[in-house]
């Protein structure tokens, strides 16, 4: 077990025991020493799909300008990009907006929490901070246009916490120093009442739930609900989510306890793809999906485009690591199934695709 960092023990001493999601937070977003703040951590402990290769960026660039195309409007639209780590997909989706000739037909809207990466992002979009992109700090937007939410491993990284059914009763977990001073965690009774879509679960199954997660995705639903518009989001998990833990650390690139290098490592956990679309029934929205990653992109023409940039590169060094990324991100044993696409949108937009998973 690496060190434990002096404020969280602090915190811990005092509190006694706090929650997961509490922990989750402040390893990942203390100011002073939180992961996200002050670690470089994307394209280094792991790898996402839009720093792999830009065949991921062009697709949802094309998706956007079909879907969006559609519909008539005058109105510029909103493209909200959440969690933009380095600003790799904001930067090639303003990229290949431009070479489609529809760049004057979009904004494009940060949302990040870490200052740290918010910095990297300025840096990465270089002259496209200029004109079309802003960061926001709220998603209640009061700007009348349809909106196109865009969110690639935003959600798996929202603290949860966790439940556990033992004897019919629902206790929940919290993190507390040990006799040793050592991370430690236990199931404790709680009075939290769980929502009814849980309560059907076996005795020692583990729900998790993200009150975070709750609060963005209800936003994000009244918002489309109200100006129209789509939520395009990529993450990590199985069609059917088990009732079982699925948190995990990585540290160095490897997975790890998620209690084993407090605020050194990245810590993430399966999304519930089937829970998602439940609260979007509830607001009539039409869903997509889930379907895997690879379908969305190869509905998007993504073999036809990985080809053409293979044929213009004629440097064989560069050829292999394209497709080695390519293959990464397609094949049925890594990102191309591991991680789904589900989409919620607004009657008014017809998906060019159909998929029955
Ligand atoms: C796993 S990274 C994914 C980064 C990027 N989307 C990519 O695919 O490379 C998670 C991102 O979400 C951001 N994030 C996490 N919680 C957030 C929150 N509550 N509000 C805004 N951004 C958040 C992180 O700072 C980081 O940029």
């Amino acid at each position: 077990m690496k060190k434990i960092p002096q404020n969280l023990i602090k915190l811990l001493k005092s509190k006694k025991k706090i929650n997961l999601s509490s922990y989750i937070e402040f390893c990942l977003f203390n100011n002073k020493n939180g992961y996200y703040q002050t670690k470089k951590s994307i394209g280094k402990d792991f790898i996402t799909s839009p720093e792999l290769n830009q065949i991921f960026g062009e697709c949802i660039s094309i998706f956007l300008v079909y879907v969006s195309n559609m519909v008539k409007c005058n109105k510029k639209k909103s493209i909200i990009e959440l969690g933009p780590g380095n600003g790799t997909l904001a930067r090639d989706i303003m990229s290949t907006l431009r070479k489609l000739n529809a760049h004057d037909n979009w904004n494009y809207n940060l949302y990040e929490k870490s200052d740290r990466l918010k910095m990297v992002q300025k840096i990465n979009l270089g002259e496209d901070c200029k004109d079309n992109s802003k960061w926001i700090k709220n998603l209640n937007t009061k700007q009348d246009r349809p909106h196109f939410f865009i969110c690639n491993e935003f959600f798996d990284a929202l603290p949860i916490d966790q439940y556990k059914k033992e004897n019919n009763e629902f206790k929940k977990k919290k993190i507390f120093l040990n006799s040793c001073n050592n991370l430690s965690s236990a199931f404790f009774k709680t009075k939290k009442k769980i929502q009814d879509y849980y309560k059907k679960i076996n005795n020692e199954d583990i729900i998790e739930v993200s009150e975070k997660m709750e609060n963005i995705i209800h936003r994000l639903f009244n918002v489309i609900k109200k100006k129209q518009g789509m939520i395009i989001l990529f993450d990590y998990g199985p069609f059917n989510k088990k009732n079982m833990d699925t948190l995990q650390g990585i540290y160095k690139g490897k997975k790890c306890d998620i209690l084993f290098a407090p605020c050194s490592s990245d810590i993430t956990h399966h999304i519930d793809f089937k829970y998602l679309k439940s609260l979007a029934l509830r607001y009539n929205l039409n869903v997509l999906g889930p379907i895997t990653q690879r379908n969305f992109l190869l509905s998007m023409g993504a073999d036809e485009r990985m080809r053409i940039l293979l044929n213009k590169e004629k440097n064989v060094k560069k050829q292999k690591k394209f497709l080695s990324s390519y293959k990464k991100l397609m094949d049925k044993d890594e990102m191309g199934e591991l991680f789904k696409c589900i989409i919620f949108h607004t009657n008014r937009y017809k998906i060019p695709f159909k998929y029955n998973v």
